[in-house]
């Protein structure tokens, strides 16, 4: 099969019930279909799991299906390739990067931490295999402050590739980590004043704002963490409003979870749009799904050559999580 754009170039039958064929084709074939909180509403519901990095690392390594497809964006199927190497790990579009873990070119990192010897590297999931392989533990936003502190406190630190997040953990640990200076895209185009307005027209809402948000965000949030985070958050709190500043596909679990709250998507910066969105998680549509599942294509590999040097930093990270 010709995956030459990155997906299978195939038109889908008109009409076709995608959702149940999709059933289908997971059942017939052994598949585990892993969604992340950013892709489209109609994903999540068909996926076996949907969680945030942490939770989609640690279910892959468990499953003991034949074929995982990882809905979520490149580095995310990395990861599952290089816990469970023996199976075969599909994405529905190979284009599905990420502009913080694209921040974050492995030859120019591998320099910069040669540059500073003597330092424990820690790097965000956010990450190429290639960067991992690199790099001491792996951390995620839902477990980066804890796997952080867990290192005794004169130790060295390299962080990257998220300057945000970095900063983040040493505003709160006092600790002076050394930060690779990279950013995602969608998080930095949130504004303080867009959510000020906001907040004006919603006085008693309270604000969700994921760590890759730049400083001045995080120092109006009720709450800061991982999607899974904000999720919990919204399903325990009292508040019945909530503005998040985040991913908007984060929207719909938390809909999903509470239906008697409202949630209000903060806006990007630069822009109209009413709420601000992962173009490469959207990548993921249900056609696409569909066709990987149907020929088994866009397969995600990862060199021999890295896979167990990229693997330890992930194992030390769930060991210590
Ligand atoms: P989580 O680790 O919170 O799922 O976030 C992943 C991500 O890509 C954030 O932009
Ligand atoms: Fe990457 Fe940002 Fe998209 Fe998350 S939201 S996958 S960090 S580009």
């Amino acid at each position: 099969m010709n995956v030459e754009k990155g997906f299978v170039d195939v038109p889908v039958e008109a009409g076709l019930d995608l959702a149940a064929e999709i059933r289908k084709l997971k059942e017939e074939k052994n598949a585990a279909i892993l969604a992340h909180y950013y892709t489209v509403g109609e994903i999540q519901d068909l996926a076996d799991f949907v969680g945030d990095s942490l939770a989609l690392a640690r279910i892959a390594e468990t499953l003991d299906n034949d074929i995982i497809v990882m809905c979520g964006v490149h580095f995310m199927g990395e990861t599952v390739k290089v816990l469970c190497p023996q199976k075969k790990v599909l994405v529905p579009d190979l284009n599905a990067g990420c502009s913080l873990a694209d921040s974050c070119p492995a030859e120019e990192f591998s320099k910069f931490v040669e540059a500073h010897p003597g330092h424990t590297v820690v790097s965000y999931v956010n990450t190429s295999a290639a960067v991992k392989a690199h790099t001491d533990i792996v951390v995620t936003s839902g477990n980066a402050m804890k796997v952080v502190s867990s290192l005794p406190e004169d130790e060295k630190i390299i962080f990257g590739p998220d300057r945000n997040l970095g900063n983040y953990i040493n505003s709160q640990t006092g600790r002076e980590m050394l930060l690779w200076d990279g950013a995602c895209h969608v998080h930095e185009q949130f504004s303080l004043e867009k959510i000020l307005e906001l907040k004006e027209q919603h006085p008693a809402a309270k604000v969700l704002v994921h760590p890759e948000c730049p400083a001045p965000v995080r120092l109006v949030a009720d709450k800061i963490g991982s999607t899974a985070v904000l999720l919990e958050y919204a399903v325990n709190d009292d508040a019945t409003e909530f503005i998040v500043a985040t991913e908007s596909g984060i929207l719909h679990e938390m809909r999903r979870r509470c239906p008697g709250k409202t949630f209000i998507p903060a806006p990007p910066n630069d822009s109209t749009c009413a709420c601000n969105d992962c173009s490469f998680m959207k990548l993921n549509t249900l056609e696409k799904l569909y066709n990987t599942l149907r020929y088994e294509q866009p397969e995600v590999t990862v060199d021999e050559s890295i896979i167990d040097a990229a693997r330890r930093p992930i194992t030390r990270m769930l060991e210590l999580s």
